[in-house]
Formats: structure tokens, C-alpha cells, sequence
């Protein structure tokens, strides 16, 4: 059976809660005749519940950015999985990179929270990895994202059933308003596909994961990438802020 591709919308911490509630709203018009492919928005994590209610019954399915690995306790400030997946959820973001910068999680750590999304049963990880400026210019990209994925996924028990997407988000390209060039992605998906061969073997890594590309992708430079093999999707921060642009980038990429 064919993939059916997927599009993501990472809103960061952008918007504030009328300004969520806009755009989420103007999406929702904008993809009510669009049934292609899967499309999910992650806001902020304060508005889900909001955005839940907007986007029910819709194509559009929702996603946060962030999830702290253990099921309940003592956690000043961190969200569950049960908490995310009663609010709506069906997604979630782990590791973003501006995590892994700004807040020192490290691919410890995203194993961890992976583990308690897989455990969940009710929320599909979107893992991020990607090499940073010094680590492509010295040319060690290939060795740090085989090393980022054994981290984040060595040990890890996946069921027939469960999907893992995983998001190739060069750290240079990230906000930089230059996206990588197609081939260069493909490459690179290329290594993640063999690595997940070998640590899941073909038939899960073909099954059960997508890999999509994600940094600085908008309306135009889109077209690049849709023909690529191996991409299953896309994560679109500041492009997908505007609907217009992110139903282009939707409509290029979901046939
Ligand atoms: P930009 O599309 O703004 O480069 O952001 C990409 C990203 O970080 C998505 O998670």
C-alpha cells in the first residue's frame, strides 16, 4: 500500500491565544475540501485544547511540541502523554532542536520520552534530529545522525501497529530561510533509512516509520521535494504561520 505523505505545522512559541485561534481557524477553512494525505498543526501548548475544538471533525489533526517522559508525579511544569492525548492529541514533537539548545535535552533524554510516547498507544512521536553548521562544514553530518538515531531509538520495542515519523531538521537550515537542497535531503533521508534498517530491520523501518524533511520550506521551494523519494512529508515552522502558504506547501506534497 502507497504512504499516505504528512505535513506539519510547528507554531513554536509564536502565536499568542487569539492569534493561535486565527489562524487555526483560517486553516480549517482553508483545508475543509482537502482530504490528501495528513495534515497536523502542533501550537502551542497552552492553546491545544482550544485548537481541539476548532479542528474537530476536520481533516486537520493536532500535535504538541513537547512531552516529558514520565506518566504522573512530581514535575513542576512538564506535560504527560495522557495529558496531551485527552486534550486532543495525536502527535507529538520530540527533541526539536531549539529544545536540545535552549534547554540542553539531550538524545538521553528523547529516548526517554520516546519510550513513554511509544507506551502511551495514543500519540504518533515526530523525533527530531539534524546536524549543526560545524558538524556539516567538518563533514561529520552522516556519523551524527546515525549516532542521534541509535541514541534516541536503540532499544526501543515497536509493535506492528505503532508509527514512529522521524524529522530530519538540519539545525543551519532551521529559520535560516534557506532550505537544503532537495538532493542533499534525500541523501541524507537516504542514511536514516539504512540506519533504521538496521537497527528495526527493512520491513519495520519501511512499515512503521516516515521521514520527512524539515527548515525553511515555503510555497516555492516546495516543488523541490515533492518528487523525492524516500521524503514522506515535511515540518514547517514559519511558513505555516500564514495559511495561504502552508495549504501551497500542503497541496504541492499531499497528492
Ligand atoms: P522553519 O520552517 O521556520 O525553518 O522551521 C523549521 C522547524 O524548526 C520546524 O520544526
Amino acid at each position: 500500500m502507497k504512504k499516505q505523505k504528512i505535513v506539519i505545522a510547528n507554531w513554536k512559541m509564536k502565536l499568542n491565544l487569539a492569534e493561535t485561534i486565527g489562524l487555526a481557524k483560517e486553516i480549517k477553512i482553508k483545508f475543509q475540501d482537502f482530504n490528501k494525505g495528513r495534515v497536523v498543526v502542533c501550537p502551542g501548548s497552552l492553546s491545544l485544547a482550544e485548537v481541539s475544538k476548532i479542528f474537530k471533525a476536520s481533516h486537520v489533526k493536532l500535535g504538541a511540541q513537547n512531552v516529558f517522559w514520565e506518566e504522573k508525579g512530581a514535575y513542576t511544569g512538564e506535560v504527560s502523554t495522557e495529558q496531551l492525548a485527552e486534550t486532543g492529541c495525536g502527535y507529538v514533537i520530540v527533541g526539536h532542536s531549539e529544545r536540545r539548545k535552549y534547554l540542553l535535552e539531550n538524545y538521553e533524554m528523547i529516548h526517554l520520552k520516546l519510550k513513554a510516547v511509544i507506551n502511551s498507544d495514543n500519540l504518533i512521536p515526530i523525533v527530531c534530529i539534524g546536524e549543526n553548521r560545524e558538524e556539516r562544514k567538518t563533514d561529520r553530518r552522516d556519523f551524527v545522525l546515525v549516532d542521534q538515531l541509535h541514541q534516541a531509538l536503540g532499544g526501543i520495542n515497536i509493535l506492528a501497529n505503532q508509527k514512529i515519523i522521524i524529522a530530519y531538521e538540519p539545525i543551519w537550515a532551521i529559520g535560516s530561510g534557506v532550505a537544503i537542497e532537495p538532493a542533499e535531503a534525500e541523501y541524507a533521508h537516504k542514511i536514516v533509512k539504512l540506519t533504521l534498517n538496521d537497527i528495526f530491520g527493512i520491513e519495520k523501518a519501511n512499515n512503521n516509520f516516515d521521514i520527512i524533511y524539515g527548515g525553511s520550506i515555503d510555497g516555492k521551494n516546495v516543488k523541490g521535494f515533492a518528487k523525492i523519494e524516500n521524503i514522506d512529508g515535511l515540518l514547517v515552522g514559519g511558513a505555516s504561520l500564514n495559511a495561504e502558504e502552508f495549504y501551497k506547501v500542503a497541496r504541492a506534497i499531499l497528492k
